[in-house]
């Protein structure tokens, strides 16, 4: 998958994050059990898209993201966590191309790695002042009730209706991107129409990201390091492509169907920061993450 195509500075604020994942918890564990689960995902990279994102946002409003390494590692950290819980879940059994943590260390690990991860997550933002704690929160809430409307539809206690879809897309996904492309504004205390359109465009750019993610996983590739078929519509995933099918669509035009909304998520959320001065820089990150003719190259 592309990586953003990002500044030389956020670059390098980028290569600290990565630094320091893997490396430093500040925290001491007395559980070689609970360290080994928490760093099984910290050890290895994912696309590191919210960092990123972090960097983008603060960058967009004339802010060096230097400042904002911290911030970015504990959007990571909250990420992760999500990871762990939503494996468990799922009932995955691979995640960023290995074992999922409850695979490999038992249920029990990988609830306390993830609630490790969010512990550190608080710890971390919490230098940045109370507004970003308290929007890191509602981010994580809103996760919360994301996934569980996500496991509601996968038990067929909910409909998988596209309304249904988005509700769920915006919850458990778009709520931490688009948390992740505001929180330097946030920390900035900058006006309400700065933080408001990040915050929207960040808004669209989840769904979109769900959606990517989704045809990706829907297609089968092991680009995502996770197992091919996973959602397929036997399992009743909330997959955008298994909600066009149960349209009545053939899979061939669900798929073009769900590329298409993902364009369309990406231009309304370009059209939220068209007032921004780097609104040329972001336009082109953008468009070329979520290119349809790469998508459209695995069909
Ligand atoms: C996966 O997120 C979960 C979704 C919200 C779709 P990512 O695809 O960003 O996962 P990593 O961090 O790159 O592994
Ligand atoms: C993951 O959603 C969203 C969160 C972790 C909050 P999915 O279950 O759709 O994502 P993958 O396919 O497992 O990464
Ligand atoms: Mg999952
Ligand atoms: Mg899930």
């Amino acid at each position: 998958m592309n990586m953003l195509h990002i500044s030389e500075n956020s670059m390098v604020a980028l290569q600290e994050v990565k630094n320091d994942l893997s490396g430093k918890f500040y925290w001491k564990f007395s559980s070689p059990n609970l360290e080994r689960s928490t760093f099984h995902l910290l050890n290895i990279n994912g696309k590191l898209l919210r960092p990123t994102l972090v960097f983008v946002g603060a960058e967009s409003v004339g802010l060096n993201s230097m400042k904002f390494v911290n911030l970015a590692i504990a959007i990571e950290y909250l990420h992760i966590s999500s990871l762990i819980h939503d494996d468990i879940i799922d009932k995955d059994d691979m995640r960023r191309g290995i074992e999922t943590v409850h695979k490999k260390y038992g249920i029990e690990n990988a609830i306390l790695a993830g609630d490790a991860l969010i512990a550190r997550a608080v710890s971390l933002s919490s230098v940045y002042g109370e507004y970003v704690v308290k929007r890191i929160a509602e981010a994580a809430f809103l996760m919360c009730d994301g996934e569980s409307m996500d496991f509601c539809t996968q038990r067929k206690k909910v409909d998988m209706t596209l309304k249904n879809y988005m509700d769920v897309a915006e919850k458990k996904t778009a709520s931490l991107i688009s948390t992740s492309i505001s929180i330097a504004a946030v920390s900035e205390k900058m006006g309400d129409n700065v933080i408001g359109g990040l915050s929207k465009a960040g808004e669209k750019l989840g769904i979109a990201f769900q959606v990517r993610d989704d045809v990706v996983n829907s297609i089968g590739s092991f680009e995502l390091g996770k197992r091919p078929g996973k959602d397929d519509k036997k399992f009743n995933r909330p997959n955008i492509v298994s909600v066009f099918e149960y349209q009545g669509e053939s899979r061939k035009d669900a798929i073009e169907r769900s590329i298409q909304l993902m364009a369309q998520q990406v231009t309304g959320a370009i059209q939220e920061l068209s007032a921004f001065e780097k609104i040329n820089y972001i336009k082109k990150i953008l468009e070329a993450y979520f290119s349809e003719e790469d998508l459209r190259k695995y069909l």
